[in-house]
């Protein structure tokens, strides 16, 4: 049996998008458009994304905004055949790990009171529930869990299996 090759974390790159967006589509009822991405990706000083690979293939990918004090994660998606090997999790990691290099250390995202998957994430990491925004998405009509990680210092430092970084 062939080992099967290590997942690679870095930056997402507009030449990624194809594979994203084809994620983003097998992820979400109300998927991000190829504008959003390329924007998030050329555009938005705020915007900091990542992507995992494997073979050069994309499995999985997540951003946030940097803000003044805090970081809001906008997005993250883990292709379906990925889920479950710990990608989520070390991409929430990298991603925590650059907002301290720009001296953030609150995260805060938005996620359905429906997404059990996902808020099982992030409890894991130690973001802890405070709110909700009313009618949040509108393609159902669910309000938006707000969830917050005060001090993202842990999770910063975490060491993820599997995991090779480069910038
Ligand atoms: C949410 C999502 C990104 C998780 O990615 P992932 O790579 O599968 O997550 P990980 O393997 O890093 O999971 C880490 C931990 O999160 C929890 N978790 C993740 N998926 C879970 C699930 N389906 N059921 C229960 N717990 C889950 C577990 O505690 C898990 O640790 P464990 O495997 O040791 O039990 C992925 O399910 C996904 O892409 N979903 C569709 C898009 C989406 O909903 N994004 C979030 C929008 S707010």
């Amino acid at each position: 049996m062939t080992e099967a090759s290590p997942y690679h974390l870095r930056s997402m790159r507009r030449g990624d998008l194809d594979q994203v967006l084809a994620i983003e589509q097998m992820s979400y009822l109300s998927p991000w458009s190829r504008l959003s991405f390329e924007r998030e990706v050329s555009d938005n000083p705020a915007a900091n994304y990542v992507v995992v690979e494997q073979d050069e293939r994309v499995c999985g990918y997540a951003g946030m905004w940097v803000l003044i004090d805090e970081a809001h994660v906008t997005n993250i998606a883990v292709h379906p055949d990925h889920r479950r090997r710990g990608l989520g999790q070390a991409m929430l990691c990298e991603l925590a790990r650059r907002a301290a290099r720009q001296g953030v250390h609150s995260l805060t995202l938005e996620v359905r009171p429906t997404n059990f998957a996902a808020q099982s994430l992030y409890t894991k990491l130690g973001f802890v529930a405070r709110g909700r925004r009313k009618r949040y998405y509108s393609d159902t009509g669910e309000d938006a869990i707000i969830m917050w990680l005060d001090d993202a210092r842990a999770l910063a430092a975490g060491e993820v299996p599997h995991e090779q970084r480069s910038s």
